[in-house]
């Protein structure tokens, strides 16, 4: 699967939006995670706020590099491996999708119009899918 153009568009030209609204997004996000998904409070480490705050800032850096995931400072091999530890599961994708979804539209109202939303929709699905992948291999391997 590949992402469409329209998307890369759309994910390119707010990116900068998510990088400046970056910290507003991440504290409603993980507002809605533990809300809505009590059971992911404890994939995260103990009350360390700058610790958990990695997983929404990468996804924000996704944001500005869509087209070129080779530049991720963190590759989808770190990211998985890190997830392994952690003990996170395909299920847990949903959630957290949903959650930053909501966050984003939360914190940037108006400007989050539905293409928007279905853009960032399809952009954190994509490389979910390329992380499970990954994560079952490492699973298997255990
Ligand atoms: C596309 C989706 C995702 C991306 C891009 C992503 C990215 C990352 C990155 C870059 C890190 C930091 C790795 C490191 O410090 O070495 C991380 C850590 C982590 N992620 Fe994810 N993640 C995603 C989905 C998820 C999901 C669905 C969960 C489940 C709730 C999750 C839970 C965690 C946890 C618990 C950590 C470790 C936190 C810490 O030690 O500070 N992530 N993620």
């Amino acid at each position: 699967m590949v992402l469409s153009e329209k998307t890369v568009e759309i994910c390119k030209k707010t990116a900068p939006l998510l990088v400046e609204y970056g910290e507003d997004i991440t504290t409603r996000m993980y507002e809605i995670l533990f809300m809505n998904y009590p059971e992911t409070r404890a994939l995260f480490p103990e009350a360390l706020e700058a610790q958990y705050k990695k997983l929404a800032g990468a996804i924000v850096a996704y944001a500005a590099n869509i087209d070129k995931l080779h530049v991720l400072s963190h590759t989808v091999d770190d990211i998985a491996k890190r997830h392994v530890t952690s003990n996170v599961k395909s299920e847990h994708y949903p959630m957290v999708g949903a959650s930053l979804l909501q966050a984003i539209k939360d914190v940037l109202g108006d400007v989050a119009s539905k293409d928007v939303i279905d853009a960032w929709k399809e952009a954190y699905f994509f490389l979910g899918d390329i992380l499970i992948g990954r994560e079952k291999e490492l699973y298997a391997s255990r």
